[in-house]
């Protein structure tokens, strides 16, 4: 199966956001595009398996969070790396939006659920999507670009040109 094109399918945002300059670094053989409403059967949730828990959810289910998501304009923006070969995913990403009154109405960027599938880790993508996350984030005209994540990956993020920057607190329900 090779890619199907973006002009065929239904997408979280419009794809023209990620300019060719923003996505210029990725590998040959992949293509940056926003998530579309039938990842769910590319294997997204198997993906993000790999970051944490991601059970299976029904269809429906899944494509009802896709279009409160996708409702959300000019707030969320959920990206996806396809392997142009077999039309599956390389990874995932997401940068959110937060409109601030402070900083004259700033806005920061929020990076969450940054996941390379197991068979492609360890090839660059990481790093290309935290660039292409963090070069939309500025484009978008955010003061700062954020995330969280684990001990592990802060060398990974260290990487990429993100610094320590305060201790992250959490409570969870479950
Ligand atoms: N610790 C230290 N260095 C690392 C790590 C790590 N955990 N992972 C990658 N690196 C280094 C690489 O060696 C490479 O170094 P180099 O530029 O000197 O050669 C550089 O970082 C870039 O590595 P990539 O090949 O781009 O990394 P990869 O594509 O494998 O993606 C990632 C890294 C996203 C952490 C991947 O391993 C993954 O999906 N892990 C499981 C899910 C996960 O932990 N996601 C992060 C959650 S945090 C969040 O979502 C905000």
């Amino acid at each position: 199966m090779t890619l199907t094109p973006d002009s065929e399918l239904r997408l979280a945002f419009d794809p023209s956001i990620l300019t060719k300059d923003l996505t210029k670094n990725l590998p040959s053989g992949l293509h940056a595009r926003p998530l579309s409403s039938n990842d769910h059967s590319r294997g997204h949730l198997k993906v993000l398996s790999n970051l944490t828990k991601a059970p299976q959810v029904p269809d429906q289910e899944w494509e009802q969070r896709f279009e409160s998501i996708t409702s959300l304009s000019g707030v969320y923006y959920p990206i996806a790396l396809i392997d142009v070969e077999t039309d599956s995913i390389a990874a995932l990403g997401s940068l959110i939006v937060e409109m601030k009154f402070l900083r004259g109405l700033g806005k920061v960027g929020h990076i969450e659920d940054i996941v390379v599938s197991s068979n492609h880790q360890g090839r660059g993508l990481g790093k290309v999507l935290i660039q292409i996350l963090t070069s939309l984030s500025e484009s978008l005209g955010c003061y700062k670009t954020i995330l969280d994540c684990s001990p592990d990956n802060q060398a990974f993020y260290e990487k990429c040109g993100y610094k320590l920057a305060g201790v992250e607190m959490a409570k969870y329900t479950c």
